[in-house]
């Protein structure tokens, strides 16, 4: 593997010649014409000695640190240095390799992180919120073999969506939210592994991809880029395993799709201001895990369904914004308790509404605005839906993953 002379740093080559020659000044009788026996860096295994010259290589690249994070990466104890871990890799329960990088919140600037992840052999993780790398991801990370886990959140990357990305076979986890990416996002990306993928706060700007429901995620954020057209209807083909999704703060248009109600697993459900019309499909009433959903700040109009009130697990129904025209009983009560949000509509006798000229001018103008819906779409409910159910999880105020992306911070420790 890697020469020796490859090993040793200018620092340790350095401060060897030196040390023996500061020795022979004070004792007078060593050779120190003859060169010293360079330094033999003894790393516990093989593995670490290949990597050892590419994150020197690396360090030597940032241009701020300013925690002083780099310290202790000195000499052969890798495992040790802060940030880096070590564990057996896959293919030999008994070696030691370099299996993962934690720098979350460690604030160093580099250039580009091509030639230092790209070029660790045994690395399954990259962990790097909060820092300021630039530059784009490098296309040889999608060779290394047990990769499955990056996390550059909140960093200075631009340009387009990690096309490197798309080569992972195994990524399971992948988090490139407030960065500067802009374009597209390849539709190639439902149809890997991914538990979760977080792409919130970027500069993304096409229509969804059609396939999107065929992604295995149980976590998606696009919330806050510039996404448009309609959510697509293959939403529904996610049904077994999404759990909480944010379209929040785009330019999503078009009717809602009923096959939102087949996502009888989810918990969140946020649309939020967006340009979506149409009535609500009394589908969601499928909804029965369904905790958060949010579809204020849209053009969405009718009556607000009693299917949709009725859900057992709904902690917060958000529609304020809209063009709401009539609530029913159940919604009513929900009203009363704070669960349901329907300021600024156009419902007759509520309070806090829309001026009775706004909504006339939106009702004359959306007339012949049509959802392409199927004939049955404002009756049928596609799941049993027992009346009066609302029964919401005992006050638990668990943490929403998908709504802790929204912040720039670390999302795990
Ligand atoms: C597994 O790793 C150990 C420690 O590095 C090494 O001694 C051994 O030769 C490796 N085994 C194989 C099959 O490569
Ligand atoms: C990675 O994926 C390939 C197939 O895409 C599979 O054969 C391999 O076992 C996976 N590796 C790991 C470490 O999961
Ligand atoms: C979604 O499922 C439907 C069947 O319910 C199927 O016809 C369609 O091709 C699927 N769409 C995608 C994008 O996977
Ligand atoms: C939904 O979640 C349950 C566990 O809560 C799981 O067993 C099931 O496979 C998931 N998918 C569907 C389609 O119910
Ligand atoms: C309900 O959801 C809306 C939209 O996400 C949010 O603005 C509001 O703060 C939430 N209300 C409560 C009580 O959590």
């Amino acid at each position: 593997m890697g020469s020796l002379s490859l090993l040793i740093r200018p620092f340790i080559y350095t401060s060897l010649i030196f040390l023996p020659c500061l020795l022979c000044v004070i004792s007078k009788d060593c050779g120190c014409s003859t060169p010293p026996p360079p330094d033999i860096l003894t790393f516990v295994d093989q593995r670490l000695a290949v990597v050892y010259p590419i994150i020197q290589k690396f360090k030597n690249t940032i241009t701020a640190d300013p925690n002083n994070k780099r310290k202790n990466w000195v000499g052969a104890d890798i495992c040790h240095y802060e940030g880096f871990y070590c564990d057996s890799p896959p293919d030999n329960n008994s070696a030691t390799a370099l299996a993962g990088i934690d720098f979350n919140g460690f604030q160093l600037a580099a250039p580009t992180i091509g030639g230092f992840i790209d070029q660790l052999p045994d690395l399954a993780i990259f962990h790097a919120n909060t820092n300021s790398f630039s530059g784009t991801i490098p296309p040889s990370i999608s060779k290394l073999p047990y990769f499955y886990e990056l996390d550059i959140s909140n960093n200075k990357f631009s340009g387009v969506f990690p096309q490197a990305v798309l080569g992972m076979n195994n990524i399971t986890f992948l988090d490139i939210r407030y960065n500067s990416f802009k374009g597209s996002v390849p539709a190639q990306i439902f149809t890997q592994t991914l538990d979760v993928l977080f792409i919130n706060n970027n500069n993304f700007r096409q229509t969804l991809p059609d396939n999107l429901g065929s992604t295995t995620a149980l976590y998606l954020t696009f919330a806050n880029n510039r996404f448009t057209g309609p959510i697509p209807r293959s939403i529904g083909n996610a049904s077994s395993t999404l759990l909480e999704v944010l379209f929040l703060n785009n330019r999503l248009s078009g009717c809602i799709p009923y096959e939102i109600g087949l996502l009888q697993n989810a918990t969140v459900f946020d649309a939020g201001n967006n340009l979506l019309t149409g009535p609500l499909p009394c589908s969601l009433g499928c909804l029965d895990k369904i905790e958060q959903l949010n579809f204020a700040g849209n053009l969405l109009y009718g009556q607000v369904p009693e299917v949709v009130c009725e859900l057992g697990s709904l902690l917060n129904l958000s529609l304020s914004d809209n063009y709401f025209t009539h609530v029913g009983p159940v919604c009513w009560k929900l009203i009363k308790s704070g669960v349901l949000d329907v300021r600024q509509n156009c419902i007759h006798g509520l309070p806090d509404q829309k001026s009775f000229g706004e909504c006339w001018w939106f009702f004359f103008y959306s007339r012949f605005s049509h959802c392409p819906y199927p004939w049955w779409f404002s009756t049928y409910v596609p799941c049993h839906a027992p009346p009066y159910r609302h029964n919401p999880p005992g006050g638990s105020k668990r943490r929403l993953l998908s709504y802790a992306a929204l912040s720039k911070e670390r999302l795990r420790e």
